[in-house]
């Protein structure tokens, strides 16, 4: 049964307030919910009163204080419904019972290692009480929660601590009061026992707020960074959007099940604990960069999703598209801009351009979902956030920023729409967005395309641009663009230009240049400035003059990665292209490292993919790009060693995870990686040595990375010995599972199965599903694709072992069969087959049968 955007109506009740009183249990949590309930004057006056449920069990169901006997509602497996409920504001009292223990969907009230705690979002707070479960039923809570002091002597709710005490039994309890109306899917609520790191933090309005993050407690130590990302974020989103915190305390919790990174309960912010805890010793820079995103991610929900939240979910985007865009700006002022760009980028087209391309695909707002916790997806979330970057780069800064702040006066305390949001950068900047709202529509990746003209003796050079996206008119697309000659940009005149950019509106546009003093070679969609795929026009020395010569960091990347493709595709010597690398390594690793690093990692196996139609043969691509990571290896030998030893750190240095320090330890392993692909001997010498040598986590799990890649028995020892050094820590040991299950070797799935047995592995702990599993079907192409089907077949067996119990899990692992279809034919029959029998599973959850439907459809 599908839900469509179209059938939007109005919740005929409204819920004013909530009086929730939690009696925490291992097995059976007694949850009374107080509802003051009365009609929505929107909604139909004769409408009985349905609310949702989900696997709970009413104890007691009282109306105005007096039991409702039993034939005035019905209690089904989705929920309770009052035939005749009063016309009139009215209370509801509903005891439920529930058992968080048993709760292996992590969605709703759950047990994680001991530690209560919920997830709601999407429709999670329905397994915890009786309600009106939709984002446009804004309530004020006040949540009483209770438990053994022994079990629990931290208790954390939604809002400020209002007041604790003892009680008989050992027993104790705390009131959180919340005065901000919200929807269900942002309550929280926390108890365990939990060490935490904790500072103040005073607002620009001169609010002192209490901040917190609550670990497993020993590992205090490890949240200080994220401590230290919080108080950034809040300073962050004053300076940058004039946003400050609005409660006394804001609380972080990292618990070690849950389902996705982090979610954004309105002063209780739930994380994964992989995106809390980080130490040099355990975290790479990488993690300590998602920390610190992620982090800021859930505190800017505070007023993109929470202040303002979403009419219903089908404006999923309007909360995460804004906030992904705001945590990238955040980390990109944290960080190098330019490195970051590349990073988003590599990100949107690993992840967002298949799902746009495949069976899966849909537009950034769908308009008809089956079930929406299979709709939190990279063209949500980054596709999204590329049309708030759109939209900032086709107003300009200021109009931007004027548009923000109207959107949250405008719509604070309200559940808004995409339309409410586009209609106040509108009414700041006098533009029709009308024609720019298609992209919230249209799903699929557009295609630009080009051509110059030049004439050397007017000194005119006119571009042509194209675009075309199946299955409607032309999308409104900011173009950034400058023409660029041997000696770097040049100065020619174009009045169609505003600030570098072209706002392309039709499916044809042709600009004219003056003043072109040599034939110039377009650098086109700089800085990425709208998420398309730009057609090559281009040859081989065009790019090499963009890679040595263009201004803007990002196409000079692009340049590096579109002669990677043409090279891995097509074949051909390398030396040309070594050698432009090897002169913008000279300029380049000292000047700024990190940048140098990305110019020497090629572009994946999946965006390599991603350029093929039909027929995609894994191994054609991995044996191709192999091979020009060996060529790349031995030509800049020299270079590549200078750099390794130029870079290494003097002994006793302390690490720090600044993105100067991250930088070079990027230059210096991406080094030592590309050495070893030109000779695997002297390399895996080199990265076992630097895997003795090395003092912090970045490095070792860089070396020994370099090293799994290289068969032998150097490897099982190092593999070996890194897995007993960090038996007890089950983040690093995700990371072991992840590298192992990511060897691009016919033995691969039997390491697979041999690390299933790992004491540490286990089936209800997502990250360890994901590292093992998820790394191999997302990240292992050749192996997982294999030509026998072993590869869809481990993955598939591990989807229906885990719908049973977490459904979104699964769900989830299922989607890395997305591009099944396009793979060359006898491999595509063998994922068919999978497909084919996860979808005969009788009892398939919605989650799963969601996916495998949408997946399987004949295009
Ligand atoms: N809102 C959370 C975040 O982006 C993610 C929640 C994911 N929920 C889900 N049902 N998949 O920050
Ligand atoms: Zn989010």
């Amino acid at each position: 049964p599908l839900i469509h955007l179209s059938d939007y109506r109005p919740s005929d009740f409204l819920i004013d307030r909530v009086d929730l009183d939690v009696r925490l249990h291992p097995s059976r949590t007694r949850v009374t919910a107080v509802l003051a309930l009365r009609p929505n004057p929107a909604g139909d006056p004769d409408a009985p009163l349905r609310l949702d449920g989900d696997e709970l069990s009413l104890v007691a169901l009282d109306l105005d204080g007096r039991p409702l006997p039993e034939d005035a509602y019905a209690v089904g497996p989705s929920g309770l419904v009052l035939a005749a409920p009063p016309r009139r504001p009215f209370t509801l009292s509903i005891v439920t019972e529930l058992d968080p223990g048993a709760n292996t969907k992590l969605m709703g009230l759950y047990r994680s290692s001991g530690v209560y705690c919920t997830q709601c979002e999407a429709d999670g707070f329905r397994r915890i009480t009786y309600f009106l479960d939709r984002p446009d039923v804004l309530s004020v809570y006040t949540t009483r929660i209770e438990a053994d002091r022994d079990e629990a002597p931290v208790l954390l709710g939604n809002g400020n601590p209002v007041e604790a005490g003892a009680l008989d039994g050992g027993r104790h309890y705390a009131v959180w009061h919340d005065p901000h109306p919200k929807p269900a899917y942002l309550f929280a609520l926390v108890g365990g026992r939990l060490g935490n790191v904790a500072t103040r933090f005073t607002t620009m309005e001169g609010r002192a707020v209490a901040v917190a993050v609550h670990v497993e407690p020993g590992k205090e130590a490890r949240a200080d960074y994220a401590l230290d990302a919080v108080v950034r974020s809040m300073k962050w989103d004053e300076e940058a959007f004039g946003r400050p915190y609005d409660l006394d305390v804001f609380n972080v919790v990292a618990v070690s099940d849950f389902n996705m990174g982090a979610m954004e309960n309105k002063g209780l912010n739930i994380f994964n604990d992989k995106y809390v805890l980080a130490s040099p010793e355990t975290a790479t820079d990488a993690d300590y960069a998602a920390i610190e995103a992620i982090i800021a991610h859930e505190y800017f929900h505070n007023w993109s999703g929470n202040r303002v939240t979403c009419r219903d979910w089908f404006q999923l985007c309007l909360k995460e598209g804004l906030t992904v865009f705001r945590d990238q700006e955040f980390s990109s002022d944290m960080r190098s801009r330019a490195v970051h760009r590349i990073a988003e980028v590599r990100q949107l087209r690993a992840r967002q351009f298949p799902e746009d391309a495949g069976p899966l695909r849909h537009p950034v707002r769908p308009t008809a979902y089956a079930e929406i916790n299979n709709f939190y997806t990279a063209t949500v979330y980054e596709k999204g956030a590329e049309i708030v970057r759109m939209l900032k780069t086709l107003l300009g800064p200021d109009a931007f920023r004027a548009g923000m702040d109207r959107y949250f006066a405008e719509n604070d305390g309200r559940a808004a729409t995409v339309e409410d949001f586009l209609d106040a950068f509108a009414a700041v900047s006098g533009r029709d967005l009308a024609a720019f709202a298609q992209w919230y529509a249209r799903p699929g990746t557009p295609r630009l395309a080009f051509r110059t003209a030049y004439d050397a003796a007017a000194g005119t050079c006119d571009l042509t641009l194209w675009q075309s996206l199946d299955g409607g008119s032309a999308l409104v697309m900011p173009v950034a663009l400058g023409l660029v000659g041997t000696g770097g940009a040049l100065d020619a005149d174009c009045p169609d230009l505003a600030d570098g950019v072209y706002v392309l509106k039709d499916a044809e546009a042709t600009l004219r240049f003056r003043g072109v003093t040599e034939r110039p070679v377009p650098s086109l969609l700089r800085g990425f400035s709208a998420p398309v795929r730009l057609d090559g026009a281009l040859t081989e020395e065009d790019h090499l003059v963009l890679l040595g010569r263009d201004t803007d960091p990002f196409n000079r990347w692009q340049a590096g990665q579109s002669l990677a493709l043409r090279l891995i595709r097509g074949g051909g010597p390398a030396d040309a292209f070594a050698e432009a690398l090897g002169l913008l390594l000279d300029a380049e690793a000292p000047r700024d490292p990190a940048f140098a690093a990305l110019m020497l990692s090629l572009p994946g196996e999946g965006e390599v993919a991603n350029e093929i139609e039909a027929e995609v043969d894994p191994d054609a691509i991995h044996g191709a790009r192999k091979g020009l990571r060996a060529a790349l290896g031995r030509a800049l030998r020299d270079r590549l060693e200078g750099i390794e030893a130029r870079l290494a750190e003097p002994a006793g240095t302390p690490y720090s995870p600044d993105a100067a320090a991250a930088g070079r330890r990027a230059l210096r392993n991406a080094a030592l990686d590309l050495l070893a692909a030109g000779d695997p001997e002297t390399g895996a010498a080199r990265a076992a040595a630097r895997l003795e040598a090395a003092t912090n986590m970045t490095d070792r799990l860089a070396a020994l990375g370099t090293l799994a890649l290289i068969p032998g028995d150097a490897r099982e020892a190092a593999l070996a010995a890194f897995g007993a050094r960090y038996a007890d820590e089950p983040l690093v040991l995700d990371k072991w599972f992840a590298l192992q299950a990511t060897i691009p070797e016919p033995g691969t799935p039997e390491r697979i199965e041999g690390l299933k047995r790992h004491p540490a592995y286990a089936l209800t702990n997502p990250n360890r599903v994901r590292a093992l599993v998820g790394s191999f079907a997302f990240g292992n192409p050749t192996q997982f694709a294999r030509a026998d089907g072993a590869g869809f077949a481990l993955v598939a067996d591990t989807v229906a072992a885990l719908d049973g119990t977490n459904p979104q899990a699964a769900a989830r692992l299922l989607t890395a069969f997305g591009s099944w279809r396009k793979l060359k034919k006898s491999r595509a029959a063998k994922a068919e087959e999978m497909l084919n029998r996860i979808k005969a599973i009788p009892g398939l959850s919605r989650d799963v049968a969601d996916i495998v439907t949408r997946t399987i459809a004949p295009v």
